[in-house]
């Protein structure tokens, strides 16, 4: 199947299952049911879900085992940009097309669609796949371990915490400016990318070697999709991002692109992937959808 193909038919499942996932009335007040729904059906890439259920795929494992982790992170991921948006943080009135969810909901609402995905999450992941195999209560168990760690104040809100206190301002000295940046973007977006890989390749069963490349390749992806974003933050046309561009210039951060240059910066990003390849191939993985969700990261334009 080629890769277009792959990606178009792993999205549909995922559409489907991520329907089914978030509670609805009358279990929830509909008021942030309907606001969760704003934002997670507003049309995102997918890409992590995705690439959890590529790594089921490349080690050999059942994809519907981990299905579950690769919704609850597109939930983890949805909750972030909602926080991200707020006032508070970046401020942006545009998401996915949309206008952001305290646009139209207020903070308050958007503040707890927030805190509700994050939290349905983790209640998803310990729901589903039901199986009475302790082997799979263990794989799950790991599982929520790997999302928590990467999504908590070690990972994703550690870095946008680092983010947000000036942790990478345009007027920060240059003394090891780029070993920060690079600390700052492997945590808050990295690490997500990061766990949805390894977390599928664990829901499969995969072995310790094999999870290992997997884990190392996608620190490696995750960092080039930060890189490439903030590229696209100064080359991307709104229309096509579906948010706000030119915010980091706008509020002074420093990125991969004000740090080396668009040029500069591009050719990082290809050097992750180069050194994502390397890990994929000496782990005998190279040849699944992996590499090519690599290359759609690097190449993307939204
Ligand atoms: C945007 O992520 C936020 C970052 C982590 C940089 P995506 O570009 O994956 O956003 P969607 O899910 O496609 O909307
Ligand atoms: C945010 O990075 C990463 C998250 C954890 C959401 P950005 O602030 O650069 O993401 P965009 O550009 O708003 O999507
Ligand atoms: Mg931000
Ligand atoms: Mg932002
Ligand atoms: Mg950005």
């Amino acid at each position: 199947m080629d890769f277009a193909r792959y990606v178009d038919a792993r999205r549909a499942e995922i559409e489907q299952a991520l329907a089914a996932a978030l509670p609805a009335p009358p279990a929830c007040p509909r008021v942030v049911a309907d606001a969760m729904r704003y934002s997670l059906s507003a049309g995102g890439k997918r890409l992590r879900p995705i690439l959890c259920l590529a790594s089921a795929d490349a080690v050999g494992g059942p994809r519907a085992l981990a299905m579950p982790a690769a919704c609850a992170i597109e939930l983890i991921h949805t909750y972030s940009l909602i926080h991200d948006d707020l006032p508070a943080m970046d401020n942006d009135t545009m998401r996915r097309g949309r206008p952001t969810l305290h646009v139209v909901a207020g903070e308050a609402i958007a503040i707890l669609a927030g805190d509700g995905l994050l939290t349905e999450a983790f209640r998803l992941m310990a729901r589903l796949p039901e199986s009475a195999d302790p082997a799979i209560a263990a794989r799950k168990l790991r599982a929520i371990q790997v999302v928590a760690e990467a999504a908590g104040a070690a990972g994703m809100v550690g870095g946008q915490a680092l983010d947000i206190a000036g942790g990478a301002s345009a007027d920060d000295p240059l003394d090891d400016a780029g070993g920060q940046l690079r600390a700052l973007h492997s945590r808050k977006t990295g690490a997500l990318i990061r766990a949805a890989a390894t977390a599928g390749a664990v829901m499969a069963g995969a072995d310790a070697p094999a999870v290992g490349g997997i884990d190392a390749a996608a620190a490696e992806f995750g960092l080039a999709f930060q890189i490439v974003d903030d590229v696209l933050d100064i080359e991307g046309a709104p229309a096509t991002l579906g948010k706000t561009a030119g915010k980091d210039a706008a509020s002074g951060k420093r990125t991969y692109a004000s740090l080396y240059g668009i040029e500069g910066a591009r050719c990082m990003a290809a050097d992750c992937l180069e050194r994502a390849e390397r890990t994929l191939r000496s782990a005998g993985l190279a040849d699944s959808a992996l590499m090519d969700i690599g290359r759609w990261i690097v190449n993307r334009s939204n």
